[in-house]
């Protein structure tokens, strides 16, 4: 984005969301987890900026995002909103900071908005639908999160593809429909076929399903930007592009990410999908 368009920005609400959805632009969104990378993220255009709880992965070195606090997830929220101008922030609730009750749900969404954050992000579906209710009754946007939930990798043996089967792909089509009538705006489809991801969003039209690693059919995309510039080591998930592949800056990157996911160029249903 050149420096008139990016002064030229104004704050993405959800209801500019809504009306890209509408349009049938697709949404971008990325991870940032400090100033430095928010500003960075915001200012090459993209529509959302996710503090998500994998900073427990990448910059707190543990090997899942379980032991990451509230009180840690508020912090990064402060630095990411310190750094950010006009991207929409969604905070990420981490494990055991809303699955106790609803009350307890409320009060880590109240410490992440209070942060800084626009809206929050919660995993998993069945249960979750009663607290999505009483958060967004109480005005605050949420996002759902369904297939692949890295919260629950223990419980679910691991980083796996969800819905591969007709009675896992009836669920989550079910846990999409209970959670969008309990008010979700948003959901991310983690790790699932195409073919399920494109399901849920006919489903549920006027929901915004953000896929990683769920085709093309989903209202956005999201990455998590240490996977997309690789920075992350290791071997990286196939849905993974290393949008640093062509060279340049980092802002570079990002700019490509956006313009890819606007043009519908990622993810490529041939490499990226399942
Ligand atoms: O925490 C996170 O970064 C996430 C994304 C993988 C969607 O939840």
């Amino acid at each position: 984005m050149n420096t008139a368009v990016e002064s030229a920005r104004k704050p993405v609400t959800l209801h500019r969301l809504r009306e890209m959805h509408a349009k049938g632009e697709k949404i971008t969104m990325l991870t940032a987890y400090d100033a430095t990378f928010a500003r960075l993220v915001d200012e090459a255009g993209v529509d959302c900026i996710l503090v998500g709880d994998s900073l427990g992965m990448l910059v707190q070195g543990h090997s899942s995002t379980v032991p990451v606090s509230i009180d840690e997830m508020a912090y990064h929220t402060r630095c990411v909103v310190r750094g950010n101008r006009t991207a929409w922030v969604i905070g990420d609730l981490p494990f055991g900071s809303y699955q106790e009750s609803r009350e307890q749900a409320l009060r880590s969404s109240v410490a992440l908005m209070q942060a800084g954050a626009h809206m929050v992000k919660l995993e998993g579906g069945g249960w979750t639908a009663e607290t999505v209710h009483f958060l967004t009754e109480r005005g605050i946007p949420v996002c759902a999160h369904l297939g692949l939930t890295p919260q629950s990798v223990h419980a679910l043996g691991g980083y796996r593809i969800q819905g591969r089967d007709q009675a896992g792909a009836d669920t989550m089509r079910r846990h999409a429909k209970e959670l969008t009538e309990a008010g979700a705006a948003m959901m991310v489809l983690e790790l699932m076929p195409s073919a399920v991801a494109a399901q849920v969003q006919a489903d549920n039209p006027g929901l915004m399903t953000i896929g990683i690693g769920a085709g093309s059919a989903t209202a956005g995309q999201v990455l998590v930007l240490h996977d997309m510039l690789h920075f992350t080591r290791g071997k990286l998930p196939r849905f993974v592009r290393n949008f640093a592949a062509e060279g340049g800056t980092a802002d570079d990157a990002v700019r490509r990410y956006v313009a890819a996911v606007k043009d519908g160029s990622f993810p490529d249903e041939a490499v990226h999908s399942y």
